[in-house]
């Protein structure tokens, strides 16, 4: 699989700013660091090992009231989660890749190509949970948690890199994510989830709605809107709590389960990325994938 049909670097604009909003994020991280105590900051700097032990989680099940069997949904010649696996296997940061799944055909599938398989049970409601109890199954220690979605089998190595490192340089983080920029013409999506950050790539707040909302009731095609991209990493610590906490009122009023994380006074740290996104949510959008891929020569 070559690299180079990345199109995360291709724009040095947004890969500029990509890099200024990571070093920003380290002097952050190195402030709440100190704020924490010379003795933790110290530890974290000797050791330069803070959060190093990662583990990519791709959570795969079956039933899908879209698409049934998406996982297995075959893209010019392979299976959608072996392409998702085989980009994860390229990413620096990751100690381990482990598929979780409930579906004994998925597994099999898995297994065949070579990957690590735990099985989860079939009450997972969602990615998060099955990402946790797949966690739980492995019984090994990591410090951190990427949860891979295996919807997306062109995700760039270089994003799941880019918010490892950027949780391993916000000590006062316990989750990251990614955005890119938003096309005008997805401003009124509500599938389209729009994010907000401040000053250090913290987020403030994402929505299904156009955050900021322009007073001309209009996309302003001049202001940088963020569109939140679904990979994430957590604090293995926070994992295990973080299905407990109880549904917050903006998490449910948006249907958007990374607003628990904020509401809950955490932080999240959010890196900008340059990232076209093909996510397969409906049989329809194989072919238009194919084609994608077709026209980029990509195999
Ligand atoms: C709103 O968008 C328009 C362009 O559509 C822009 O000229 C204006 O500066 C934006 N902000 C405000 C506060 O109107
Ligand atoms: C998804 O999982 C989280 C955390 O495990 C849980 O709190 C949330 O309610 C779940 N969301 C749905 C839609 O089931």
């Amino acid at each position: 699989m070559p690299l180079s049909n990345s199109p995360s670097t291709t724009s040095s604009s947004s890969s500029s700013s990509t890099k200024s909003w990571i070093i920003r994020g380290l002097a952050a991280g190195a402030a709440a660091a100190m704020a924490l105590g010379a003795h933790a900051y110290l530890l974290s700097r000797r050791s330069a090992k803070f959060r190093s032990r990662v583990v990519g989680i791709i959570p795969a099940r079956f039933a899908s009231s879209r698409f049934p069997g998406k996982p297995l949904a075959n893209i010019l010649g392979r299976p959608m989660i072996q392409r998702t696996w085989e980009r994860a296997k390229m990413a620096t940061s990751l100690d381990h890749v482990v598929v979780a799944t409930d579906d004994d055909k998925i597994a099999e599938c898995c297994i065949g190509f070579g990957a690590d398989v735990v099985m989860t049970s079939e009450s997972c409601r969602n990615g998060t949970e099955r990402c946790n109890e797949a966690f739980q199954k492995l019984g090994k220690q990591y410090d951190v948690v990427v949860n891979i979605q295996g919807d997306e089998p062109l995700i760039e190595p270089e994003i799941i890199d880019g918010i490892v490192k950027a949780l391993q340089a916000a000590p006062d983080a316990v989750f990251s994510t990614a955005v890119t920029s938003l096309k005008p013409e997805d401003g009124f999506d509500p599938n389209r989830v729009k994010c907000v950050v401040d000053n250090h790539g913290y987020a403030i707040y994402f929505s299904r709605g156009l955050i900021p909302f322009n007073k001309s009731g209009k996309v302003n095609p001049r202001f940088p809107y963020l569109l939140h991209l679904g990979i994430q990493s957590y604090d293995s610590m926070f994992l295990k709590i973080y299905p407990e906490l109880p549904p917050t009122p903006l998490q449910l009023e948006e249907d958007l389960e990374q607003l628990k994380v904020l509401e809950n006074g955490y932080k999240m740290k959010v890196i900008k990325v340059d990232h076209e996104s093909h996510g397969v949510d409906v049989p329809d959008d194989v072919e238009k994938i194919e084609q994608y891929m077709r026209q980029r020569n990509l195999h």
